[in-house]
C-alpha cells in the first residue's frame, strides 16, 4: 500500500467514526477495512446499555466485510478520540486471526493523521487460527 491509501483509508475510518454510538464511554472508534479486492468497509463502535452487548468499530467494519462476502483483507485503519494511537482490543484481534495473520493494522488520531502501523502477526503472538481446527496446521 502507498502512503497515500493508507491516508485514504485513515480518513475512511475517521468517517466510520461519525455514525460511532458511543453514549456511555464518549471513546468514539471508527475502523475501515480494505478488501483485496480493493472495496472498503467503514464501521463504527456501537454500545449498548447493557455494556457487555457493546461492539468494536473494527468488528463492525469487519462484519460488515464479511457479511458482503468478503473474507480476504489487505488493511484495517482504525482511529479513535484520542490522541494516541488506536490499537485493537484482544476480541478484535483474535477476529482479524480468523481472516489471517500477514494483513495490515494502520493506526491513527482522530484527525486520521498516521500514528502507525503493524501486522495482526505481531499483534496476536502465539495465535489461535482457524487452521488448528480445519487441521491444515
Ligand atoms: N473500542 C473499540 O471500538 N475498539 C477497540 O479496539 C477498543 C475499544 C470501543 C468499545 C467501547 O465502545 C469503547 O471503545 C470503550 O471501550
Amino acid at each position: 500500500m502507498t502512503e497515500a491509501e493508507k491516508i485514504k483509508l485513515l480518513q475512511e475510518a475517521v468517517a466510520g467514526s461519525e455514525n460511532a454510538h458511543c453514549p456511555y464511554s464518549h471513546f468514539r472508534v471508527g475502523a475501515a477495512v480494505l478488501t483485496k479486492k480493493g472495496r472498503v468497509y467503514t464501521g463504527g463502535n456501537i454500545e449498548n446499555v447493557s455494556y457487555g452487548a457493546t461492539v468494536c468499530a473494527e468488528r463492525v467494519a469487519i462484519w460488515k466485510a464479511v457479511s458482503d462476502g468478503e473474507m480476504e483483507f489487505e488493511a484495517i485503519a482504525v482511529v479513535s478520540s484520542s490522541t494516541t494511537e488506536a490499537y485493537p482490543c484482544a476480541q478484535c484481534r483474535q477476529v482479524m486471526v480468523e481472516f489471517g495473520l500477514d494483513w495490515l493494522v494502520i493506526s491513527g488520531n482522530a484527525k486520521g493523521q498516521y500514528l502507525g502501523e503493524m501486522t495482526v502477526r505481531s499483534l496476536v503472538p502465539f495465535a489461535f487460527t482457524p487452521e488448528a481446527l480445519l487441521g491444515d496446521a
